[in-house]
């Protein structure tokens, strides 16, 4: 008996531990359902050809039809002989309908049939990965809108640098996370062509109508070169080199989120259900799931140097390599999508039926505008005031310098200095200055395009609504 689908040429069966190392199986049949779609709008392409008849149209839809339901239901009896998803389906099919199930594979081949499935399914996975990027930098925008005139430090090496709206380091987030939408947009049309038609590797000699089944499928095109379809993976390094930047992303937030809950900075409250305690110190909520995100990252930075080292070096066209992409993008795209859910979730909340959001983090206003307050992140700001009464910025830098060096020697910030003190240092210094050394007037003051004077910042928000809908 026939136990492959190639068996006429083996004298012996496969060793079983070929088969075991072989078979994709095991993991490429969560491609079934862009399996079958593809099957489907090739059978439906041949028959319209005259390269089969209408008849074995509709034994294999019919055949395909009763697959579908088994797969759903858990009765399809998936078989490591039959290698992979394609052949155990094709298999199942003949058994059911015959001849038509053996005249499926006529102008194809599992070459361009992967191909085929991969890019059906990552396309699916891309449309919901856009939709949780979506939720995400709504799940931001929603935070920033609530916290425009919350004041915390800005950092630069991790020093206090200028104080900086809550609201404006959230959207600088939502900024990262909109080029990454504007890139997996992008690759979308890559990954949106059609392989089926190449065949093996040097296209078919029956005269099929590759644009059709493109049609069919929502295809934006067809791979133009059948040795380029049939071998190539960028379309998939694509993504997961998208979906490392989006980690790459998260993870700075993630460490950010990481960093406001300790108890040194006390910037944030995560709801306990995002938390988790410890084993033995009774005291303890910890962030796991923003550790877990920024952990996680690193997973798919490895995936795109496995992925982009699996191509190097492979001679056209097709070889067995490729098997070992599904895995990694698999991985990827779960990945992705479930940090990018979970941390959209844990920022802005679960979102109700009519769009109301509940939980989320909390906002501690005045731990954060403390900490502005310590490390003289007005600085600038007084040096700034000089050069608009008239002193060169070096020399402004200079005064100011010598100003935080007193304030530091005295224990207090420049605005609790003494007028006449502040004098000291510059004549041209008056009363004026305290508003200019507040947080408020210096968040005020950077009202450029881009800055955080709330005003700025709420036109970033308006801007980013009216995106996201
Ligand atoms: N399971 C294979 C893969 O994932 C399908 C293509 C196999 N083609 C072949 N000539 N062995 O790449």
């Amino acid at each position: 008996k026939k136990s492959q689908a190639w068996s006429a040429l083996f004298s012996e069966p496969m060793s079983e531990l070929v088969k075991r190392y072989t078979s994709s199986v095991t993991f490429d049949k969560r491609l079934w359902r862009a399996d079958i779609e593809g099957s489907l709008a090739h059978a439906e392409m041949l028959a319209a050809q005259g390269i089969i008849s209408a008849q074995d149209l509709e034994d294999i839809q019919r055949g395909m039809a009763q697959i579908h339901a088994e797969i759903k239901a858990g009765t399809f009896e998936w078989k490591l002989d039959l290698e992979d998803v394609h052949l155990n389906i094709e298999a199942r099919l003949t058994t059911l309908v015959g001849d038509a199930g053996k005249r499926l594979h006529t102008g194809r081949s599992r070459n361009d049939q992967v191909a085929t499935d991969v890019r059906l399914w990552l396309r699916d996975e891309i449309d919901a990965t856009a939709a949780l990027l979506d939720d995400m930098q709504r799940a931001l925008v929603h935070v920033a809108a609530q916290n425009v005139e919350v004041i915390l430090p800005g950092f630069t090496h991790l020093q206090v640098a200028q104080p900086v709206s809550f609201a404006h380091h959230l959207l600088a987030y939502v900024e990262m996370f909109s080029r990454d939408a504007e890139r997996l947009a992008d690759l979308r049309k890559r990954v949106n062509r059609l392989p089926l038609g190449a065949a093996a590797l040097a296209g078919t000699s029956y005269p099929l109508d590759r644009e059709r089944v493109a049609r069919t499928l929502g295809f934006e095109g067809v791979c133009q070169n059948s040795l380029d379809a049939v071998s190539d993976r960028d379309f998939a390094i694509e993504f997961t080199s998208f979906a490392t930047l989006v980690m790459v992303h998260v993870s700075r937030l993630a460490e950010e989120i990481v960093v406001w809950m300790s108890q040194n900075f006390g910037f944030i409250n995560l709801s306990d259900r995002y938390c988790t305690g410890s084993s033995i110190m009774p005291q303890k909520r910890n962030p796991d799931v923003a550790e877990l995100a920024r952990g996680k990252s690193g997973r798919v930075v490895g995936h795109l140097m496995g992925l982009i080292t699996l191509m190097k070096g492979q001679p056209l066209a097709y070889n067995k390599d490729n098997q070992e992409d599904k895995e990694p993008l698999f991985d990827t795209v779960d990945t992705v999508k479930d940090t990018l859910r979970i941390m959209a979730e844990m920022i802005g909340g679960e979102v109700a039926a009519d769009g109301s959001r509940a939980g989320g983090l909390s906002v501690k206003q005045d731990a954060m505008e403390r900490a502005a307050r310590r490390g003289y992140a007005t600085a600038t700001d007084l040096a700034d005031y000089l050069v608009k009464k008239g002193l060169p910025f070096r020399d402004a830098h200079e005064v100011v310098a010598h100003a935080v060096k007193t304030s530091i020697a005295l224990g207090q910030d420049l605005s609790e200095l003494p007028l006449a003190t502040l004098q000291g240092f510059d004549a041209r210094i008056a009363s004026d200055v305290f508003e200019v050394l507040s947080l408020t007037g210096s968040l005020n003051a950077r009202n450029v395009l881009g800055g955080t004077a709330p005003v700025q910042v709420r036109a970033q928000i308006a801007r980013h609504r009216a995106r996201l809908g």
